[in-house]
C-alpha cells in the first residue's frame, strides 16, 4: 500500500461507506418513480434479477481492481496494465462522476429546499405547484445547489476516515430507522393496501425490452457502478477485508432500501388516489400534496412526517455525493500530487459551474437546448445511458479478460463453486448484457 494512504477502519466501515454511496436519491427518488412508470411489481422482479446477475458481478469486478491496486481509477489501470491505453479509459471514469455530481447536487439542493420548507411552514394547499414554481426561478435553486455542494465538499475535506467514514457510520443507521418509521406511517394510511398490491403483484404483460433496459440502468445507477466509485472505496479497504462480503452486503442493503422506499411512497400515493406514473416529479410534487391533504386531519403528524422524509433524502443524497466527489479527489491527490484542500477546491469550482448550468436549465436557460435536450437532462442521459454502461463494460472486461484469473480469485475469496459462477458472469454474461443495453439505449 502506498505510504500514508488512508483506509477504512474495518470491513464493516467499508460496507457502510459503499452502502452509503449506493443508497441515495437513486433509491428514494429514482426507484419509486421508475417503478410507477413501468407498471409496478414486474419492474421490481426484473430489477431484482438484474441486480443479482449483472450488477453484483460488475460491482465485484470494480472492487477487485481497486483492492488489488490500492489506487484510484486512473492509477489502478496504470498499475495493472502499465503503459497501455487502459489508463485513459480509467481517466474517463474520473470525469463521469463529476458530471453526475453536478446535476445530482441540483436535486440534492431541491431536497434541502423542501426540507427547509417542511421545517419552516409545512405543506398546505397549492403544495403541488410549489415544485414547479421553485425550479423555474433562478436564485433559489442555485443557492440550494451551492449549499448542498458545499456540505459535500466539507465532508470530503475531512478525509476518508474522519470525514467519510464517520459521516456514514452515523447517518446510515439513522436513515434506516427513519425510513422504517415512514413506512409504518405510510402503511397505516387508509387505502394504502392498493399500493402494497401494486408492488407485490407483477403484471407480466407489461414486460418489454425498454422495461428491461430501464431496470438494468436503474440497478447500475443505484449501485454507483461503472464510474470508479466502488473501485476507489474498495482501494481504501485493508488487505484482509473480504470483497465478497462487502459487495454482497452493499448490494443487499441497497436493494432493501429501494424496496423500503417503494413501500414508503406507493402506499401513500395510492392512499391519496394519485396516479403512480408521475415521473421524476413524483416525490417532489406528489408527496407534498399528500402531506398537505393528510395535514387536514392531524397537522402535527403530517408536518413531522414531511420533515423526517425530506431530512432522510438530504442525508441519503449526501452519503452518495461524497462518494462521487472522492473519486476526483483521489485522482488529483494521488496522480497529480495536489493537496487534498486544493483538489477539493478545484473540483468544487468545476462541479459547481456545470451544476449551475443544470440548475438554470429549468429556469432562465430553459430555452437552451443541446442536442435537443435541456442541459440537466443531457448530463443525466449522457451519464446514465452511456458513460456508466461504458465504464461498467470496461471494468468487467478488465477483471474478466485482462487481469490474471488467479489474482481475481485470490482477491475475491469465497469458495471455488461460487467463484466459478461469478467469474462466468463477469466474463461472459455481464459484457454481453451491457452491450445489449447500450444498443437498446441507442435505438429505443
Ligand atoms: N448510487 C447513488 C444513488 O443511488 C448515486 C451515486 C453515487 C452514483 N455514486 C455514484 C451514481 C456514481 C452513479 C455513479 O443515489
Amino acid at each position: 500500500m502506498a505510504a500514508g494512504r488512508e483506509h477504512f477502519g474495518s470491513s464493516t466501515a467499508a460496507t457502510l461507506a459503499m452502502a452509503g454511496s449506493a443508497i441515495g436519491l437513486g433509491n428514494i427518488w429514482r426507484f419509486p418513480y421508475m417503478v410507477g412508470e413501468h407498471g409496478g411489481a414486474v419492474f421490481i422482479v426484473v430489477y431484482l434479477l438484474s441486480a443479482l446477475l449483472l450488477s453484483l458481478p460488475i460491482m465485484l469486478s470494480e472492487a477487485v481492481i481497486g483492492k488489488a491496486t490500492h489506487a484510484g481509477t486512473f492509477g489502478a489501470m496504470e498499475r495493472l496494465a502499465p503503459g497501455s491505453r487502459w489508463k485513459w479509459l480509467g481517466l474517463l471514469t474520473v470525469v463521469t462522476p463529476m458530471i453526475i455530481l453536478s446535476y445530482y447536487s441540483v436535486v440534492g439542493g431541491w431536497s434541502l429546499r423542501f426540507f427547509g420548507e417542511a421545517m419552516a411552514r409545512g405543506f398546505d394547499a397549492g403544495a403541488e405547484s410549489f415544485f414547479g414554481r421553485f425550479i423555474a426561478s433562478a436564485w433559489g435553486p442555485l443557492v440550494c445547489h451551492t449549499l448542498f455542494l458545499a456540505l459535500t465538499a466539507g465532508i470530503v475535506l475531512g478525509g476518508v476516515k474522519s470525514g467519510i467514514e464517520r459521516f456514514n457510520k452515523i447517518s446510515l443507521p439513522l436513515l434506516f430507522a427513519l425510513m422504517l418509521v415512514l413506512m409504518g406511517y405510510s402503511l397505516s394510511l387508509p387505502g394504502s393496501r392498493a399500493g402494497v398490491a401494486y408492488l407485490l403483484r407483477p403484471d407480466f404483460s407489461k414486460l418489454s425490452p425498454s422495461l428491461v433496459a430501464a431496470a438494468m440502468g436503474q440497478s447500475f445507477f443505484s449501485l454507483s457502478l461503472g464510474v470508479g466509485t466502488i473501485l476507489t472505496y474498495a482501494s481504501y479497504m485493508k488487505k484482509e477485508d473480504s470483497i465478497l462480503r462487502t459487495g454482497i452486503g452493499t448490494a443487499g442493503f441497497d436493494l432493501l432500501f429501494a424496496l423500503i422506499a417503494g413501500f414508503v411512497i406507493m402506499p401513500a400515493v395510492f392512499a391519496a388516489g394519485i396516479q403512480p406514473d408521475a415521473g421524476p416529479g413524483l416525490i417532489f410534487e406528489t408527496l407534498p400534496f399528500i402531506f398537505a391533504k393528510m395535514g387536514a386531519g392531524a397537522a402535527w403528524l403530517s408536518r413531522a412526517v414531511s420533515i423526517l422524509f425530506f431530512f432522510s433524502i438530504v442525508i441519503a443524497a449526501l452519503t452518495s455525493s461524497i462518494s462521487m466527489f472522492e473519486v476526483g479527489v483521489a485522482y488529483l491527490v494521488e496522480e497529480r500530487k495536489m493537496s487534498r484542500t486544493g483538489a477539493v477546491l478545484l473540483l468544487f469550482v468545476l462541479t459547481w459551474s456545470l451544476g449551475a448550468l443544470c440548475s438554470l436549465s429549468f429556469g432562465p436557460l430553459s430555452g437552451t437546448r443541446i442536442l435537443g435536450e435541456r442541459i440537466f437532462d443531457l448530463c443525466d442521459r449522457m451519464t446514465s445511458d452511456y458513460l456508466m454502461t461504458f465504464g461498467s463494460l470496461l471494468f468487467v472486461l478488465f477483471a474478466g479478460w485482462k487481469m490474471d484469473r488467479a489474482r481475481v480469485r485470490s482477491e475475491l475469496g469465497g469458495d471455488g463453486r461460487l467463484f466459478g459462477v461469478l467469474y462466468f458472469l463477469i466474463r461472459y454474461v455481464a459484457p454481453l448484457a451491457i452491450v445489449a443495453i447500450f444498443i437498446s439505449n441507442l435505438i429505443l
